[in-house]
């Protein structure tokens, strides 16, 4: 069949890798795809801010399968569109992509369905929420409720930042209207872990669990950023992936399924094992990036038919199968980011670093310029290496890291220094 996939960042290249493997897939096509992925498929220029362009372009090549990786195109309602143009679409509908884009509906919704998070309250008028803010022990969590690009969240360790964190999001409207409301919760103390659950609506799969390294800098410093780097599997103790499965993730489909918003597609939540037990910090209702560049790297069976089984609410009669390597994952972003960065620089050693074959290099903010692979992001590449151990998969991953050049290059240097809880 023909497949389609939304979106242009490593995430994606992941996603074209796995798929164009798959004995199903025929023609695939990228919107709007990044210089990696075209040699998987064909880069689609579409406006894909326009759902009504989706559906016509999906219509007019036959896909038998759309994939709506990005969390704002879920928000957007692509998939509610390309379903009822009869076209096969991965991913929640708008409806239930509101466990990511409102964090307010998602708080609200783990305390109706006693789904363990943060304690927290919602604010729409800044004087509340600062009078709110200031009696709370810090270091204080804000959130803005809608989208953000990873932005929306300040751990604010003074009064005084929690203050200019709500002017900025409320009066300023720093991200528009989706800071006007706001989540102030507790800080949460832990060890930070990524879930992902494949969901058809009543049943799902967890994943092994992986990490993210949200910071930019070493030790888990400085600014959020995308991330920066995942390893997967982290290891856990068998009971662990029943619990959370019985505690979150089937808790939030048979809520969905209650109020006729049937969850279908990925529930990611990003979790902290406390001392208290675990607790959802987020609903993300997507592949996480670069989660998915590891996990792509060690799931064995065939993605297209689990997303088809998730899309048809058939996924009881898929087995998914990963393999028992471990994967490393490391970002080589853009000097500056996750602030300015300047781009257009040429990135060499791409070759040199896949010629290991446990080596696979995915394009995140690139673009192709006279032949050559320049920095078009903040985010640049995913350099992602397997092995039998974490140790080797670590080590492999910054061998090839270490052979990728661009100006200004830079990454973590401890991504899979941890891999217990
Ligand atoms: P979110 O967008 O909600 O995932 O938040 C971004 C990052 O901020 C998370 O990945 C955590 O590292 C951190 N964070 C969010 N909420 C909390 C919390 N309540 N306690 C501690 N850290 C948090
Ligand atoms: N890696 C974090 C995210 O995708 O939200």
């Amino acid at each position: 069949m023909n497949i389609l996939i939304i979106g242009g960042g490593g995430r994606e290249h992941a996603l074209a890798w796995k798929i164009q493997q798959s004995p199903q897939c025929e023609a695939l096509y990228i919107a709007p795809g990044n210089a990696g992925i075209q040699t998987l498929g064909e880069n689609v220029v579409l406006d894909i801010k326009d759902n009504q362009a989706v559906v016509d372009f999906a219509v007019a090549k036959n896909i038998g399968l759309a994939v709506v990786a990005p969390d704002d195109y879920l928000a957007q309602g692509m998939v509610d569109a390309l379903t009822s143009a009869g076209i096969k679409a991965f991913g929640p509908t708008k409806a239930a992509a509101q466990l990511e884009w409102s964090k307010a509906f998602a708080k609200e919704f783990m305390k109706k369905h006693g789904i363990p998070t943060a304690q927290s309250e919602t604010f729409s008028s800044f004087d509340t929420a600062l009078e709110y803010a200031r009696t709370q022990t810090l270091p204080v969590v804000i959130k803005a409720d809608g989208l953000a690009l990873g932005k929306g969240v300040v751990i604010a360790q003074t009064y005084d930042e929690a203050e200019a964190t709500l002017r900025s999001f409320m009066a300023e409207a720093k991200f528009g209207a989706s800071g006007k409301t706001v989540v102030i919760e507790e800080f949460l103390e832990g060890s930070e872990i990524s879930i992902h659950a494949f969901c058809d609506g009543k049943d799902a799969v967890l994943f092994p669990v992986s990490r993210d390294h949200k910071r930019v800098g070493d030790g888990n410093t400085g600014p959020n950023t995308g991330g920066m780097g995942t390893i997967a599997p982290v290891l856990v103790p068998d009971w662990f992936l029943n619990v959370v499965k019985q505690s979150v993730v089937m808790p939030v489909l048979k809520g969905m399924n209650d109020t006729g918003t049937p969850f279908k597609g990925i529930l990611y939540p990003g979790i902290m094992v406390t001392n208290q037990g675990i607790k959802v910090i987020e609903f993300n209702t997507r592949f996480g990036d670069p989660e998915c560049e590891s996990y792509m790297r060690i799931l064995e069976s065939d993605l297209v038919e689990i997303l088809l089984a998730c899309v048809d609410g058939t996924l009881e009669n898929v087995n998914v199968k990963w393999s028992d390597d471990s994967v490393t994952t490391v970002m080589l972003a853009s000097k500056g980011y996750p602030e300015a960065y300047e781009k257009g620089f040429e990135v060499q050693g791409i070759n040199d670093a896949e010629a290991d074959s446990s080596v696979v290099v995915f394009h995140a903010g690139t673009a192709t310029k006279e032949g050559n692979t320049v920095t078009s992001g903040g985010r640049v590449l995913g350099v992602s290496a397997t092995g039998k151990t974490p140790e080797e998969a670590k080590k492999k991953a910054y061998e090839a890291a270490d052979k990728i050049h661009f100006e200004g290059k830079q990454n973590r240097a401890d991504i899979g220094a941890f891999w217990a809880l």
